[in-house]
């Protein structure tokens, strides 16, 4: 079947089983500093789970634009990508298992008409916390029976403990912070014959084979995730008040299974642009012989199309680090294939675009800056790549020490990673011991970068960011009065200490304009105003001018928060109920980020708001 088959058969079921379809949130999430991409269809639909009461109802489908940072030194095999599309169905304390195992075996079965025989399940195997999943055992063995399979434990179903059958966005239970929900889950897994495992190289070859071997021939296609358990500050786990269903099914790997063939690369999504790259290499080479650089372009440009288009940028930071690491690997790969110029982008640009032009209308809008963005780093890189190269005809007996090889990563920008490709690639020999302390130096650099993104639990439920995700509601309408009806929202994100806040404004905003707009916002939260919500369909919300953020795509039913009459936004939420308990507001920096966007740093502190108090008394 093809992708769009694949996904198109997933949100009808659903949605005739009473779900409401609801569009992909960004890949690049607002208002969560937790994680720097969405990695998976429940992060945007946390606040829900926990029991905010979700604008469309409570059943949801959808296919959500994911991307796994983690996974990029793993691209190249048959099963890895970066970026993927998650199709998801969630009960938000409706359905539970009884519906939801029955729902997706029929899915598999008579809708992607794959063989029940090659099915085979895992469960939870309990701990001391949560018992064993033997409700799941017991609906998957009424299932298989009825298709005449049984369905023995150890045979078809296999449990296995909190490393597999365990789900939280953090992963295993120890790892959850205080507030975070998770809980079982029961995988189902494609086999694509014994014959995987027996392939002469396998490193599996004398090993018992099961569902997480491993080994090549199981393929996870989907995870049903009981999400019914919340971590509680004593590290024990207290029942939700509404138990939830989260199913995550990677839309790659269904369409693979469907094709009866293991290869993700194989299937209409990539082939065509990988047939695209076969006609315009300058070596002898093609998919078949040497597939790694094939996928290694095509998954990398893919996913670099689609952070451009929410907005990232190349840099040596963050979400730009990432996509500039992606972009950089490709180019590598691509001269691998003896492509020295742009010939592969324009190539393949266009062919990912024309796939994803219908169901994500706005990497057509957004192609001229795609091409723009990706073509620009190349082009940077090139010349990096030449000054490098030099470097290494310097090399003394072709051998690359640790040190000189941190030194072009430093000096030249070139990622650890992309240098050992580069130089292995050019038959230099490095000293693998020199160059991984180099590389451990680095990996504790960048976790220092990333671990402050976790710093504070569950910030985006903490009473800190709910107050800042209030005040930034007052921020943006303050600077619209201020600045004028020309300021939108290009982006937010709230940690527990500050709110960060990017909007379109054309110059640097004066210290005397700034103490403006921290006077308006501060007057509003001495106001004590009502923050009130309600659900309401799209363009009523529009026409009754509640902001949106410009880019995004909402479902048919949104909610809409109001502070008084002073501000009214499109926004999940949640928010605080009245504007006093912010405390007092204080904007610390503003910069511009890029031309025409500005960006303010604020805090809000609550020892004022105790000080406002004491004076009004
Ligand atoms: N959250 C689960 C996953 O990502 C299922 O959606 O696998």
């Amino acid at each position: 079947m093809t992708h769009k088959e694949v996904r198109k058969k997933f949100i009808s079921f659903y949605k005739g089983k009473r779900h409401v379809e609801i569009p992909s949130a960004s890949l690049v999430p607002e208002n969560d500093p937790t994680t720097l991409f969405t990695s998976s269809g429940m992060q945007p639909l946390v606040p829900y789970l926990l029991g905010e009461k979700h604008p469309s109802g409570t059943r949801i489908v959808n296919s959500q634009k994911c991307f796994r940072a983690q996974d990029i030194d793993e691209v190249g095999d048959n099963r890895h990508t970066t970026f993927f599309e998650m199709l998801g169905n969630w009960s938000l304390g409706d359905y539970f298992k009884e519906n939801q195992l029955p729902w997706f075996f029929e899915f598999l079965t008579d809708e992607l008409h794959l063989d029940p025989k090659r099915l085979y399940i895992s469960v939870f195997e309990g701990n001391e916390f949560v018992p064993k999943d033997n409700e799941s055992i017991k609906i998957w063995k009424e299932l298989f029976s009825q298709v005449g399979i049984e369905a023995k434990e150890g045979e078809r179903i296999f449990s296995y403990g909190v490393d597999k059958n365990w789900w939280s966005r953090s992963g295993t239970p120890d790892k959850m912070p205080p507030g975070e929900p998770g809980g079982p889950d029961s995988e189902v897994f494609y086999d694509f014959g014994i014959e995987r495992k027996f392939h002469e190289n396998s490193p599996w070859k004398n090993k018992p084979c099961h569902p997480n071997c491993e080994c090549g021939r199981f393929l996870e296609i989907g995870n049903s995730v009981f999400m019914e358990y919340q971590k509680q500050q004593n590290g024990s786990f207290k029942e939700l008040p509404q138990k939830n269903v989260d199913f995550g099914g990677g839309l790659e790997r269904l369409v693979a299974a469907t094709n009866d063939n293991p290869d993700m690369f194989q299937i209409d999504l990539f082939s065509t642009a990988i047939k695209t790259l076969e006609a315009i290499t300058k070596t002898p080479s093609n998919y078949k012989i040497h597939p790694r650089p094939y996928r290694i372009i095509s998954d990398h440009l893919r996913a670099a199309i689609f952070l451009v288009d929410s907005g990232v940028e190349p840099s040596n930071k963050l979400h730009g680090y990432v996509l500039r690491r992606l972009i950089r690997r490709a180019m590598i790969q691509a001269r691998e294939l003896g492509m020295m110029g742009d010939e592969w982008l324009s190539n393949a640009i266009p062919e990912f675009i024309s796939q994803y032009s219908q169901i994500y209308p706005s990497v057509t809008k957004n192609t001229p800056e795609i091409n723009q963005v990706i073509t620009a780093e190349v082009d940077k890189f090139r010349k990096t790549i030449d000054r490098g190269l030099r470097e290494f005809e310097k090399l003394k007996d072709n051998q690359l020490t640790g040190s000189t090889a941190f030194n072009l990563y430093q000096s030249y920008g070139f990622p650890l990673e992309i240098i050992k490709e580069l130089y292995l690639q050019k038959g230099v020999t490095l000293n693998e011991l020199e160059f991984s302390e180099a590389q451990k130096t680095h990996a504790n650099l960048s976790r220092k970068v990333t671990s402050r993104l976790f710093k504070g639990g569950l910030v985006d439920q903490s009473e800190a960011v709910v107050k800042l995700h209030t005040a930034t509601h007052l921020l943006q309408q303050a600077l619209r009065e201020v600045l004028g009806s020309h300021v939108r929202q290009k982006g937010s994100n709230i940690t527990a200490e500050r709110l960060r806040f990017d909007f379109t404004h054309p110059e640097k905003i004066s210290n005397e304009t700034i103490e403006k707009i921290e006077h308006l916002v501060n007057k509003k939260i001495d106001k004590n105003l009502t923050v009130s919500v309600e659900i309401v369909p799209l363009n009523k919300a529009i026409e009754e001018g509640a902001l949106t953020v410009p880019g995004t795509t909402y479902p048919e039913q949104v909610k809409v928060y109001s502070i008084g009459n002073f501000s009214k936004e499109v926004c999940g939420g949640p928010h605080v109920d009245f504007t006093a308990t912010i405390g007092s507001f204080k904007i610390v920096k503003e910069e511009g980020i890029s031309q025409g966007v500005r960006r303010i740093y604020a805090k809000v502190s609550s020892d004022h708001v105790n000080t406002r108090k004491n004076h009004a008394q």
